[in-house]
């Protein structure tokens, strides 16, 4: 399998990404839902340009250096999710907009307002917000109605930040296996949202944009009443994580990682993919990645550069040196950013190659 190319290599199946941008921009369209797809995925600016090119509003980017990368070719309506924090933060959010950028900005924070405000005072423009809200990941954003109600007037105080509605991310959804509780959950998460949608309105703060993250909720999206908009991220190839909380299936991941058996030992072999290539996220069902077409087969422990591949039913397993093997990750995101370039194939044809140009972008 593709003996002309060295591995570990990251292999993206066209047909199926070009098929999951298509169902879900369709989806979102037929709710009457906006896209902005979470860039975070890929980290390529080729893949955000064919997403905004089906429809998508913009698209979100976590850090300022995928923001970075994703205005130097061209793409200025973006969504920053990760809260703004300090004076070397503000001084590349300020130069990005003199650049060009159109930020949509999540706060949770007087502090991260107070950033926004002096930003957008100082470049003279109005600085779109929205506020975070924590919806049961525990990660960041505000869970009492009565503090994103204050949040929201004290944005509205201000001159140079502009309150445009709520955003969330439910990471925390699909994680329990049985589809019955990922529909609770996104259920519970629309409620959340809806209540302090009403609490706004009361307030004569009504939220424009509702934003909800995450490609099991945006698989889901009929359940969401309150939604103006969709953030889903790995829905353009999906993974171990997607296809566990039934919001895809096998046949919709898109990437692999193709890996060539390096050693044989009795009760295991090992490919060249490690922690570097798959990353190191496990999943409920435990394993680092699915093999393709080998289900008898997992992946059993990871150290950086080796993949520790043994039989389900602990058996002496049959691989041979050299053969290659096709590892779905578990979580996508994480893998991809480990790497610079995919290719594009269809079946064993290489049809050209994407960079991962914002990869290891983290500040
Ligand atoms: C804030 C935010 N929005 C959207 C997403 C996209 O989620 P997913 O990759 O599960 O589709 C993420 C993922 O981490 C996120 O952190």
């Amino acid at each position: 399998m593709f003996e002309w190319l060295d591995t570990p290599q990251v292999l993206i199946e066209k047909a199926v990404m070009d098929r999951n941008l298509k169902a879900m921009q369709d989806r979102a369209t037929a709710l009457g839902k906006r896209l902005r797809p979470h860039s975070k995925t890929h980290k390529s600016p080729e893949l955000a340009r064919q997403q905004l090119a089906l429809g998508a509003d913009g698209i979100m980017v976590a850090k300022l250096d995928e923001a970075s990368v994703m205005l130097s070719q061209g793409i200025v309506e973006q969504s920053v999710g990760y809260p703004m924090i300090g004076p070397i933060k503000a001084a590349r959010l300020a130069e990005l907009m003199l650049r060009g950028l159109r930020p949509r900005v999540s706060v949770d924070s007087p502090e991260g307002i107070s950033l926004l405000q002096a930003i957008g005072s100082k470049l003279g423009r109005a600085i779109e917000v929205l506020i975070e809200v924590n919806t049961g990941l525990n990660r960041a954003g505000l869970s009492q109605p009565p503090l994103v109600v204050a949040m929201a007037e004290r944005i509205a105080r201000q001159s140079h930040v502009h309150f445009k509605g709520l955003t969330c991310f439910g990471g925390h959804i699909g994680k329990q296996g049985s589809l019955d509780a990922t529909i609770a959950e996104i259920e519970a998460e629309d409620a959340m949202l809806r209540s302090l949608a009403g609490d706004l309105n009361r307030a004569h703060l009504p939220p424009e944009v509702v934003s909800q993250g995450g490609s099991i909720v945006a698989h889901f999206a009929e359940h969401l009443r309150v939604a103006t908009e969709l953030r889903p991220g790995t829905y353009i190839f999906n993974d171990m994580a997607t296809v566990q909380a039934h919001a895809a299936q096998l046949a919709d991941c898109a990437a692999t990682i193709l890996s060539t058996v390096v050693s044989i030992q009795r009760e295991w072999a090992v490919v060249d993919a490690g922690s570097k290539s798959l990353s190191t996220d496990g999943t409920r069902e435990g394993g680092f990645g699915h093999i393709l077409g080998r289900p008898d087969l997992r992946v059993l422990r990871l150290s950086e550069e080796h993949g520790i591949v043994a039989r389900v039913d602990g058996g002496p397993v049959s691989l041979a040196i050299g053969e290659r093997l096709r590892i779905i990750p578990n979580h996508i995101c994480t893998a991809i950013n480990l790497h610079r370039m995919a290719l594009l194939v269809r079946d064993e044809d290489v049809l050209g190659s994407v960079a991962i140009s914002a990869a290891g972008g983290v500040h």
